[in-house]
């Protein structure tokens, strides 16, 4: 499974909107389309924002655009995942005629990343693990980072159960990580948000595991919403709780999670469900799509080349 194809003049992206419903690859052929992908979610998950931004530069030579413009126009798509800074840091001294190959470098080096933060996680998993968002090849370059960390352990032959949190309002586990297991085997449990602590008070989680969009020197963790509640709930359960942390991810200027721009997302994405509205239409919302879980509340960092510890500041 993929959702990121580049083919020499033009970039196709899976609109992971409709999934798993509709499988749809859109074209995207200037920066600002791939500017457009990732600010509407055609795209999501940190390295996969990541490379479409790497693409978009790439784009942005091809056509011949203002190259500070673009840069400016496809860093500023999504606020919070670091890896998007991240990517056009690395292209920004890379003269034109190289940017392509650079980015074609970046997307699969981001596959060898998660093969290899895999490797590292997988003797942490087994039994029931708990997970929210999406976190695999959909959201990556390819294999995943914490979904990841779960399909090396089950090529290594450990047993893993998934159960995979629903992930309102914009429902990536629900529609993205129950697809993206089941379209590879990997054993699944859906569940709601809700249902999180009586899982773990059943005693059917043995860890949680969840990747993050930007980690701060001190190790707080940006992720996706709801992600600091299961820290919460897995601490009250003495239940290991792991971050996979490309290392595109560790954002060492920020000292801790309080300068972490935190995205939010339209109101009309808590009050409707692809069109059909689920709450009153001017009910108030309030809508983060991330929020910062406490490094106290983190039992390891799981990265590319190993576990990682904070700067204790
Ligand atoms: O809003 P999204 O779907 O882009 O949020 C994604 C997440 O929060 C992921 O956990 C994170 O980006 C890591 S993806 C490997």
């Amino acid at each position: 499974m993929d959702s990121i194809r580049w083919e020499g003049n033009a970039l196709h992206l899976l609109d992971q909107r409709l999934l798993p419903s509709d499988t749809v690859w859109r074209t995207i052929d200037t920066w600002q389309a791939a500017a457009d992908a990732i600010a509407d979610m055609v795209v999501r998950g940190a390295p996969a924002i990541a490379i479409t931004a790497a693409y978009g530069l790439a784009l942005a030579v091809r056509t011949g655009a203002d190259r500070a413009a673009a840069v400016e126009g496809l860093r500023s798509a999504r606020p919070t995942a670091v890896n998007l800074r991240w990517a056009l840091d690395r292209l920004e001294s890379v003269a034109d005629k190289h940017v392509e190959s650079e980015a074609v470098k970046i997307h699969a080096e981001d596959r060898q990343v998660c093969q290899s933060l895999g490797r590292w996680g997988a003797p942490l998993m087994g039994g029931g693990v708990m997970t929210i968002c999406n976190t695999g090849s959909l959201a990556t370059g390819g294999h995943g980072t914490a979904l990841g960390m779960i399909r090396s352990a089950i090529g290594e032959g450990r047993r893993v159960h998934v159960y995979a949190l629903e992930t309102r309002p914009y429902l990536q586990g629900a529609r993205l990580t129950a697809y993206e297991c089941m379209h590879d085997r990997i054993p699944v449990t859906l569940v709601a948000d809700g249902m999180a602590g009586a899982l773990m008070a059943a005693g059917r989680i043995d860890s949680v595991v969840v990747g993050c969009d930007r980690v701060a020197a001190n190790g707080d963790t940006a992720n996706k919403i709801g992600t600091y509640g299961l820290a919460v709930l897995a601490r009250h359960h003495s239940i290991p709780f792991y971050v996979a942390m490309p290392m595109s991810t560790l954002d060492a200027s920020c000292p801790d999670g309080t300068g972490i721009a935190i995205e939010h997302r339209p109101p009309d994405e808590l009050r409707s469900i692809r069109g059909v509205n689920i709450a009153p239409d001017d009910a108030n919302v309030w809508n983060p799509a991330f929020d910062v879980t406490p490094a106290e509340l983190i039992s390891a960092w799981i990265t590319e080349r190993g576990h990682w510890t904070p700067t204790r500041l």
